[in-house]
């Protein structure tokens, strides 16, 4: 299969200051404005299971909005993130909050062990190569008997709405391996078994999309079409088709979460 362009957001994600933040910084406030999106981060939030003043690390936290939303539900949160340009959006958004940001890859967090009561990770590890890594310093930066959250879709569950085709099927076919890790969201319970977190609990929450116009910023329907375009010219009335249409999406959204051991 062709190299999959940089400027979609499924691999863009992997390396935000390589590309160009304008569609990456809409996407993460158009699923923040969401009602599906919003239930599952309460839900994500609400498993944490926080006291007052808990310290709770979120990796990966882009925009910073879940570490706005835990410090003002009374814990003391920090963010981190790979980009810099995020980190710093992140900072300006939340400053004279309380909230910490600071610049770390996930795979090598600079805190000590057992540094935090709880660590989260949200729609990250999708991104990420050598996700059992992650995990892994997730696990080793929550205290013993805290909380070790991960929320992730799992693209085989993604669902382009409309009338099935054969064109249709390899444009959701295309998108899904696209990702780094598309299969990610089942194999949650597995990776955080491996860091040793016990106790798993899952749940899984259906992330819709109504609309073209959601819908494309969600899931790139028209640059999907396009890529394919060029291949198969008749993608391009499906686009149309689809434009047109009821024009639904949507992706299962899997939280998985226990106590480190
Ligand atoms: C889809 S966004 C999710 C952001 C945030 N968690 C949210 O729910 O809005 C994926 C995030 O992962 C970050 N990321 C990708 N690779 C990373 C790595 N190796 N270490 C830390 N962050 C990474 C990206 O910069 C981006 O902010």
């Amino acid at each position: 299969m062709a190299e999959s362009p940089p400027d979609l957001l499924s691999v863009g994600f992997r390396d935000v200051d390589t590309t160009a933040p304008g569609k990456i910084l809409r996407c993460l406030d158009a699923l923040q404005a969401m009602t599906a999106g919003r239930a599952y981060k309460a839900r994500a939030q609400a498993a944490l299971g926080l006291e007052p003043g808990s310290s709770v690390l979120d990796v990966a936290c882009g925009l910073g909005d879940d570490v706005g939303r835990i410090q003002a539900g009374g814990a003391r949160a920090v963010g981190v993130d790979l980009s810099r340009t995020l980190i710093a959006a992140a900072q300006q958004r939340h400053a004279g909050t309380g909230c910490a940001f600071q610049v770390a890859d996930a795979a090598a967090l600079p805190f000590a062990d057992g540094s935090f009561a709880a660590v989260r990770i949200d729609r990250a590890l999708q991104h990420i190569a050598g996700p059992g890594k992650v995990v892994g310093e997730m696990a080793r930066v929550c205290r013993s008997g805290g909380v070790v959250l991960c929320a992730e879709p799992d693209w085989g569950t993604f669902l382009l709405g409309g009338s099935h085709s054969p064109l249709s099927e390899r444009i959701q076919h295309d998108w899904i391996r696209t990702f780094q890790n598309p299969w990610i969201g089942r194999e949650l319970p597995s990776l955080l078994s491996m860091a040793g977190v016990v106790e798993l609990q899952r749940e899984a929450l259906w992330l819709p999309t109504h609309g073209f116009a959601e819908s494309d910023l969600l899931f790139e329907i028209d640059a999907n079409a396009r890529k394919l375009a060029a291949e198969h010219p008749e993608a391009l009335a499906w686009l149309e088709a689809y434009r047109r249409s009821e024009a639904y999406a949507g992706v299962l959204m899997l939280i998985c979460w226990g106590r480190k051991l």
